[in-house]
């Protein structure tokens, strides 16, 4: 085999697998079941000019070093990049890469699919047919909230929240939104969306949906204390990133009736499920699928190839996540 050496570290979908072959002598792991296991990425990494990394694979200095002084790109498929960190691979010379945009509006659609079956019940609907009960029309039988003209509450009012609220619009729904940064005024305008402190959307809001980046200060965002605020009629959306939620005290407030439902496309300690979560009816539960469609994934791993292409090309790669170490043009 030809070109640079790369590692990817679980096989992507066809076209963007080939185009890494064409270029690169790609050292592909071939999990699934399993996530490259930690010595095996420190192991295959070495020598390595790129890789191609996913949010299970954690990139930090000894990574790094493990790799070795050739390594020149790290290529995440996925638009959060809270396994990186990114200061250290600054600090190194090595450039870092997400794929924004390209799964905007297909993670927009699930945390809608998630909203909906949470508020409507779909999935306790279905479990219940299933189970072949007897049953008929019945007046009081498996009562949701209303979805349309309530309140949406977006927290992370970046290119994900955003494009939640967009769809927000069709359901006549009023719109409030928290954000660290606030966007400009005619973003507001677009949607109708008013800026509430967090505390007070909380109270406010019919249904939270999550657009946050992991962070220190976003961990256990929601917790205890968030949950008593919110209405019991409330329906909480997850599909960022897990951590931002206290599993634990969300599994206690959905038992004890602080909040109506939840939808979770993401969990604190992924793969694993608060075996609590898994025991209530009022949550909806899917397995990280914001970005899961064939188109998207495909276009993530075509953005994650021409990141890596370019940087071992000497071109600057198209979503750099620290410029600050490009040295061309
Ligand atoms: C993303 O793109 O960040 C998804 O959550 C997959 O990691």
């Amino acid at each position: 085999m030809t070109g640079w050496p790369v590692l990817v570290t679980r096989r992507l979908p066809a076209a963007p697998m080939q185009l890494i072959v064409d270029r690169c002598n790609a050292d592909v792991w071939q999990g699934p079941p399993e996530a490259i296991p930690r010595n095996e990425l420190l192991t295959r990494v070495r020598g390595k000019h790129g890789a191609v990394t996913l949010l299970t694979e954690r990139v930090d200095g000894e990574f790094i070093d493990a790799a070795g002084p050739e390594l020149k790109i790290v290529a995440n498929y996925a638009v959060g990049f809270d396994n990186i960190d990114v200061e250290e691979c600054t600090r190194r010379g090595v450039m870092a890469t997400n794929t924004p945009e390209v799964l905007t509006d297909t993670t927009a659609d699930l945390a809608w699919a998630l909203l909906m079956a949470a508020a409507r019940r779909i999935p306790q609907g279905d479990r219940f047919l299933r189970s072949r009960t007897p049953w008929i029309w019945g007046p009081e039988m498996m009562l949701g909230q209303d979805v349309h003209h309530a309140t949406l509450g977006v927290v992370g009012f970046g290119r994900i929240g955003q494009a939640v609220a967009r769809r927000a619009l069709g359901f006549g729904m009023r719109i409030v939104y928290f954000d660290l940064f606030r966007p400009p005024p005619e973003v507001e305008r677009e949607y109708g969306a008013e800026f509430r402190e967090f505390e007070d959307l909380l109270a406010e809001a019919d249904f939270i949906s999550i657009h946050v980046a992991l962070t220190p200060e976003t961990r256990h965002l929601f917790g205890p204390a968030q949950f008593r605020r919110m209405k019991p009629t409330a329906v909480l959306v997850n599909s960022s990133r897990g951590p931002v939620i206290d599993e634990e005290a969300l599994v206690g407030a959905l038992r004890d009736g602080e909040i109506f439902a939840a939808g979770l496309d993401v969990f604190e300690k992924e793969p694993e499920v608060h075996p609590g979560l898994l025991e209530l009816d009022n949550v909806v539960i899917v397995p990280h699928l914001g970005s899961a469609t064939v188109a998207t994934r495909d276009a993530m791993g075509m953005l994650a190839g021409e990141n890596l292409i370019a940087a071992l090309e000497g071109r600057r790669p198209p979503t750099l996540l620290n410029p600050e170490v490009w040295k061309g043009d």
